[in-house]
């Protein structure tokens, strides 16, 4: 059986992204660079994943949470390359890893080597999939089998350059650094991925020379040089070239950020959700949606998030880890996060609702409405301008314009509980701890700081009202100063 080993090169400096942090460990949706490659090289299951790291900057185990391992059974390992001495050089400070004697007396049979760049995130399990499969058999099993993916792009700039001979066969990959006009005009591009049997890739590494302006060791020479050795090269043409973008600056982090968008995009409207604006939308974690979602522009979605059927997000929404029912309608710029919604709830405009928020069925949260670490019942509706946090609301509850729960004393936090049917009138303090009784109504104005009595009318204003009888409005009475 044909045993694999996944190399993933991420030791670059990674200069070009003028950061201090290290290039592979930029986001795209919000995840490292190097955890969709490593999702991807997990996908084949191969016996193990090297990743190859730099002494300087190392990477951050942020990458390795345990969403990112999905295959638990390959078997990582972080190695460390001395110097960016180039691609090749990153390579052989894996060898003695792969040592090939240790490991044919253990099994024989051959031994492929896939490597990967930690910053080509888009690189897909179905790539790797058919790389793999294009591979030719016999010379696998003649340890002697090299392929690599290349890709057609209308704008090469930056890749290695892929010559062919008269029968198309690839003989050679030129770094554009090392390209003269015409091989600079070549759209075939290398996307960095490689396949060597193990065998081969020992006898070859050796003998790459870093004869070239960067004085480097580049992993591309191995094709000319294998060529030059008798060996057939497979280059496997990606069948969708946008997999293969590297990242080396970070408007290309941009570029590729925006392809990985709308790849999100793409599998939700075929699973039945609408999106308005395929560019208008990021998704920055897991968003899974039942059908006749709709999406509207600017909407932000991190970490996970369920949306249940027929629910609408207004314009400029933001969610954070929500998990919202069916038929609820958020409407624009609100801001939810850790919130669970029930069903045909009506959110915003303008709404901000912070963690640890439970909405029950048909609640209403209306425009200007902060609402933290609270239960709000069936049927319930804040619709203005109110700050309700530490509290359990009944069903039916309504709660005027205005209303605060004091729940903070400058040292704890204390809870109200509003029950069933109350209503409370606008512009209304309740100081925690505190309980409004079944059925109370509270008259506007109030600053309640004793817990009340079911189904009785509650106020603290006197109600003094006055008429001034000689009072003039200053009408054209400007003051020059
Ligand atoms: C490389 C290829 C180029 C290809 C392009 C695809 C070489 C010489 N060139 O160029 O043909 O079109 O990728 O994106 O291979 N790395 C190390 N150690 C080093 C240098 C690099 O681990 O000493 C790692 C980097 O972290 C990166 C990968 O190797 O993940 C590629 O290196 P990079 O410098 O980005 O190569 P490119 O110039 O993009
Ligand atoms: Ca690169």
């Amino acid at each position: 059986m044909m045993k694999l080993s996944v190399v993933i090169l991420a030791a670059g400096l990674g200069k070009r992204m003028c950061s201090a942090l290290p290039k592979v460990m930029h986001p795209i949706g919000s995840k490292p660079m190097l955890a969709h490659v490593f999702a991807a090289a997990q996908s084949l299951s191969p016996d193990a994943i090297y990743i190859v790291q730099n002494a300087i900057r190392p990477l951050l185990s942020e990458c390795f949470k345990p969403e990112v391992v999905t295959n638990p059974l390959c078997k990582l390992t972080w190695v460390t390359q001395a110097q960016q001495l180039g691609t090749a050089d990153a390579l052989k400070s894996v060898l003695p890893y792969l040592d090939l004697s240790e490991r044919e007396k253990e099994r024989e049979g051959e031994e492929q080597v896939l490597i990967l760049c930690g910053d080509t995130p888009l690189v897909s399990a179905e790539l790797l999939d058919g790389f793999m499969k294009s591979l030719k058999p016999d010379l696998v099993k003649e340890h002697s089998c090299m392929g690599f993916i290349s890709a057609r792009v209308d704008n090469p700039t930056g890749f290695g350059r892929v010559i062919r001979d008269s029968q198309h066969s690839p003989i050679a990959i030129v770094e554009e650094r090392e390209a003269n006009a015409a091989i600079r005009a070549i759209t075939e591009i290398n996307s960095g991925i490689f396949c060597v049997s193990l065998h081969l890739l020992i006898s070859l590494l050796p003998k790459l020379s870093n004869q070239n302006t960067q004085q480097e060791y580049y992993l591309t020479d191995l094709v000319q040089l294998a060529v030059s050795e008798g060996k057939a090269i497979t280059a496997y043409l990606a069948p969708n070239a946008e997999e293969v973008m590297g990242v080396n600056t970070r408007y290309q982090q941009a570029l590729v950020e925006r392809l990985y968008q709308q790849k999100q995009v793409q599998k939700l409207m075929a699973e039945g959700v609408s999106i308005r604006d395929l560019n208008r939308v990021d998704i920055r974690g897991r968003l899974q949606c039942s059908p006749d979602v709709i999406i509207d522009v600017n909407t932000l979605f991190e970490g996970n998030n369920k949306i249940g059927a027929r629910t609408k997000i207004g314009a400029n929404c933001i969610l954070v880890n929500c998990e919202i029912g069916e038929d609820v309608e958020i409407l624009p710029f609100s801001y939810l996060s850790g919130v669970t919604v029930g069903k045909g709830c009506q959110i915003g405009p303008y709404a901000r609702i912070r963690p640890e928020t439970v909405l029950a069925n048909n609640v209403k949260i209306g425009n200007f409405v902060e609402v933290k670490k609270s239960q709000i019942g069936t049927d319930s509706k804040i619709n203005h301008l109110s700050y309700v946090g530490d509290a359990i609301l009944g069903t039916s509850v309504n709660i005027g314009a205005g209303t605060i729960t004091c729940n903070y004393d400058g040292l704890n936090k204390h809870q109200t509980i509003i029950e069933d049917d109350v209503h409370i009138g606008s512009d209304t303090q309740l100081v925690a701890p505190l309980r409004i009784k079944q059925g109370t109504t509270i008259a506007a104005g109030s600053t309640i700081i004793q817990d009340t009595e079911a189904g009785k009318l509650t106020l603290t204003q006197t109600l003094n009202q006055r008429v001034v009888d000689h009072w003039v409005r200053p009408v054209n009475q400007k003051i020059n100063k």
